[in-house]
This record gives C-alpha cells, sequence and structure tokens, in this order.
C-alpha cells in the first residue's frame, strides 16, 4: 500500500551513510543548537570550598542567592566536598571501579544540595533529581524562581576509565548542563578569588599570582593543580553556548552578585564558544 511505503521510506539526510565520516555528517549535524533557557543562570557553590565550612560560610551564601531570587531565574548545583574524599579512599582501598565510585560522590553532591535548598525553601526552592533536571528543569522553574541540584553528571558505570577518581566531577557537570541548557552563564563558586599561577593555599602560596581572565587553552597548558576539574577544561573547548565561566569567591559578600550581573570580579575563562 502506497501509505504503508511512504511510512517506511522516511526521508532522512544521514540515513544511508555513516555516522563516523564527519565530512558526510557535518552538513545536517553543524548547525548551532537552540537555547533552551536562555535566560537561566547557573551557580555551583563548591563542596569543599563552602558547604564544608558549615554555617559560617553557607549562610551569608545563601542570603545573597535569596535575594537574587527577584533578578535571576537560577539553577543552583553543589559540588560534593570531603566525604566524597572519604568515600574515594574508601572506594579505592577496596578495589571499587571508577564507575561505582562515580554515583556515591554524586550522592554526596546531591546531599549537599538537600541542605541548600532546605535553607532556601521558605523562599519556594527545593532539590530536584538529575533525572528531573534533565525532563522537567523548565516547568519547576515557572512554579519557582530557581531549583537546587546535585552537580555530577549522572556517569555511573558509564564514568571514563581514564583515571581511579571520576573524572567528570561537579564543575565538569555543571558545565555540561549549562552549555546543553544555551544558559545565560555559569559561576563557579569557590573559597578564593579565582584562578591563581599556582594554589594559594599550598606550600608556595606566597608567589601566587591571581589570574583575572584566562583561557581554557592555557589552563590546558597549566601544570599545576586548578581549583577546577580538569575535564572542565577539555569539555570547554567545545562549547557551543557559554562563551565564558567566572570562578568567584564565594566567602566575599557581594562576588555572586556582582558575578551574575556580569561584572569582573573573578577569574574569567574563556571558552571554545567565546567570539571575541
Ligand atoms: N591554581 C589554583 N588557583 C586557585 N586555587 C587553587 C589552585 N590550585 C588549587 N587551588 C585550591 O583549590 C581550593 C578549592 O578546592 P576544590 O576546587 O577542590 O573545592 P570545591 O570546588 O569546593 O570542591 P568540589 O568540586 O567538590 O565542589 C582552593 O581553596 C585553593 O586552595
Ligand atoms: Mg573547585
Amino acid at each position: 500500500m502506497a501509505q504503508t511505503n511512504t511510512i517506511k521510506h522516511v526521508a532522512s539526510a544521514l540515513a544511508r551513510q555513516t555516522l563516523q565520516d564527519s565530512t558526510l555528517t557535518r552538513p545536517v549535524a553543524d548547525k548551532t543548537p537552540i537555547r533552551i533557557l536562555p535566560w537561566l543562570q547557573v551557580v555551583k557553590i563548591g563542596g569543599r570550598a563552602i558547604m564544608d565550612r558549615g554555617p559560617e560560610a553557607i549562610l551569608p551564601v545563601v542570603d545573597e542567592l535569596r535575594k537574587l531570587l527577584p533578578e535571576h531565574r537560577m539553577l543552583i548545583l553543589t559540588g560534593a566536598g570531603i566525604r566524597a574524599r572519604h568515600l574515594y579512599s574508601v572506594g579505592l582501598d577496596l578495589g571499587l571501579p571508577v564507575g561505582s565510585l562515580a554515583p556515591l560522590a554524586a550522592s554526596e553532591a546531591g546531599q549537599n544540595g538537600h541542605m541548600l535548598a532546605a535553607l532556601l525553601a521558605p523562599d519556594g526552592v527545593s532539590y530536584i533529581e538529575p533525572p528531573t533536571i534533565a525532563s522537567q528543569l523548565a516547568i519547576h522553574l515557572s512554579a519557582a524562581r530557581a531549583v537546587v541540584g546535585s552537580a555530577f553528571a549522572p556517569y555511573h558505570h558509564h564514568e571514563f576509565p581514564h583515571s581511579r577518581l571520576p573524572m567528570h566531577r561537579a564543575d565538569t557537570g555543571a558545565f555540561l548542563l549549562a552549555d546543553a541548557l544555551g544558559a545565560a552563564g555559569l559561576t563557579i563558586v569557590e573559597d578564593v578569588d579565582g584562578i591563581c599561577s599556582t594554589d594559594p593555599n599550598g606550600p608556595d602560596g606566597d608567589k601566587a599570582q591571581w589570574l583575572g581572565e584566562t583561557s581554557h587553552a592555557e589552563l590546558a597548558r597549566h601544570t599545576g593543580s586548578l581549583p577546577v576539574d580538569r575535564a572542565l577544561i577539555d569539555v570547554m573547548a567545545n562549547a557551543r553556548h557559554i562563551g565564558r565561566v567566572q570562578v568567584v569567591n564565594g566567602l566575599v559578600p557581594g562576588r555572586i552578585t556582582a558575578a551574575l550581573r556580569g561584572e569582573h570580579v573573578g577569574t574569567l575563562i574563556r571558552t571554545g564558544a567565546c567570539v571575541d
């Protein structure tokens, strides 16, 4: 029957070719993706830098986030912190594979998220799980000005076996989400003024120089430690929407607010999507 034939032969530009050859897929696949939530501000709160410090650090950050609610709609994502580090060491002693450690660390990030959401609950903010972020973020953000989630990407046993520790941690997860959603911005909240030439709290801290602006390419050449995941640097190279990420000090009141208003108050990292 003619109708059956039409259904069987669905016209598709990619139907007759391998997906392994980028010269064939590029004309179809290389279009700029749409921005799903162009007004969204994504804010990653450091697990170790902020949450592990307790009320002294957390309550002023909560206060600042609360005051930002009328101005911005936010996806607040939390990192894992010290409990995940303990978990990694116990898990590694037991010989657990990286794909088993990843969701355990992600659940620690989720615990931090639950605590932050509880403090913002009077303002209508709730914690939502990764599948809800994936499929129902828009409806949650039309009911509330902000939601909280775990910053970890849900890799589980799909985590890359490059190292014994999960390589896709909180910063990478936050960036992947912000870029996929075409968000207005991503702010990473630390306990230092941004990225320095060397760890300002390390043995050579007195020699540390603050970097006001840098790029994913420069950071890829940086051999020392960083306050962000290494995998973040790789992911940034292929960004589609987020042109700059700012790393700010959440222990200084007003820095998160200024960053969300587009002011330069920390380290700006240019990604592969940066046009200037
Ligand atoms: N080059 C560097 N520039 C600035 N800080 C650095 C650098 N290298 C290391 N650090 C350190 O990184 C610390 C932040 O640690 P880390 O990024 O692990 O915390 P976090 O972001 O809260 O953790 P999580 O990713 O679990 O949320 C800073 O306090 C600082 O001492
Ligand atoms: Mg960090």
